[in-house]
């Protein structure tokens, strides 16, 4: 249980996140194909006879475990994870110094990297598939009490999970967490739009809206096009049809990838971009015409927004030698201990 205190010392690392496909299904029990990127947080710390602080290198500010409220943004996620290993019986006396290489509030996931690196300097480990999934679920739940977004279990668990080369498809009802090879001849290319940030958007509204679908029409998960004549509300519908229809490109562009069929894989982000766009309503002309602009550069076979919307990034798939600007980001390993 507290493998990073059996040290004085140690450093921990969490990555970022990007969603290749299935946005906005997690918390309906879908499915999505995140990776771990090789941007992430990194938390230095030793062993003190005082109350835990965090000290990072973004702002310098100081928080201190025993001082609420945090006296800063970031201090929230930091409370809100050491809270809840408190309840667990993990509460040791470290200090531990923040750093990241992720841009901030850009929908890369930097709050569930930071979550995932305080809770494993805090000595909170995550060995097997149970250990993992116990964890993600905390610092998912530390993220719904600092943020009061009702956020899905995706970026915590790919947080922990991401596999080198490999996207995961996650079943969000079972999560049960599939590789997916990412072939060598692909590059995946992120595009910063612009920030954001969930806490006061309409992403708990979508969740609203979806958990009346329902409740209506029965879990979206396994719920059919046909069973949307049910919804009389055209705006419920719309959502109901994001995620019953993104359900099923994740799976369609599995099978893309693993057959080489790159054209298509890219032409279902160009579907799911556009499902976002107009069904769901959380896309931004900004990322509207990002995606609009990757997919006239030659070698570009796809693009889309990802992640919750409203702002932040939009990613694309492309040969190795095609000319699109952004961060070429690899797919990368979960969190762990590197020193
Ligand atoms: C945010 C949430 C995730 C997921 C995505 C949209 O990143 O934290 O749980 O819902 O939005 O796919």
């Amino acid at each position: 249980m507290n493998e990073a205190h059996a040290l004085t010392q140690g450093t921990v690392w969490a990555p970022g996140r990007v969603n290749l496909i299935g946005d906005h299904t997690d918390y309906t029990g879908g499915f999505v194909l995140p990776i771990a990127i090789d941007l992430g947080t990194t938390i230095t710390w030793h062993s003190t006879n005082t109350s835990s602080q965090f000290r990072s290198d973004v702002d310098d500010v100081i928080v201190d475990l025993d001082v609420v409220p945090p006296p800063s943004h970031w201090g929230k996620y930091v409370h809100a994870v050491a809270l809840l290993l408190q309840q667990q019986h993990v509460d040791p006396q470290i200090f531990g110094t923040i750093s990241s290489t992720l841009p901030i509030g850009s929908g890369l996931s930097s709050s569930a990297s930071l979550e995932i690196a305080v809770a494993l300097s805090l000595g909170a480990t995550a060995r097997s598939r149970d250990g993992i999934i116990a964890l993600a679920k905390l610092c998912q739940q530390a993220e719904h009490a600092a943020t009061g977004v009702p956020c899905g279990i995706m970026d915590q668990l790919i947080v922990l999970a991401g596999q080198s080369k490999h996207a995961l498809l996650i079943d969000c009802s079972s999560l049960d967490m599939t590789p997916v090879c990412i072939p060598d001849n692909l590059k995946i290319v992120v595009q910063f739009i612009a920030h954001r940030t969930l806490a006061r958007s309409a992403y708990s509204d979508r969740v609203a809206q979806c958990t009346l679908a329902q409740e209506i029409i029965g879990p979206l998960r396994s719920a059919k096009i046909a069973d949307l004549v049910a919804l009389d509300d055209p705006v419920i519908q719309k959502r109901a049809l994001h995620v019953i229809t993104e359900n099923v490109r994740v799976n369609e562009f599995c099978s893309a990838l693993a057959s080489g069929d790159f054209a298509q894989a890219g032409s279902i982000m160009t579907d799911s971009h556009n499902s976002l766009r107009d069904n769901f309503d959380v896309s931004t002309a900004q990322m509207d015409a990002a995606v609009h602009a990757a997919h006239a550069i030659p070698g570009v076979y796809g693009a889309r927004m990802t992640g919750g919307g409203f702002g932040g990034c939009i990613v694309a798939i492309a040969d190795v030698d095609a000319p699109i600007n952004g961060w070429t980001v690899q797919a990368s390993d979960g969190a762990r201990l590197i020193k």
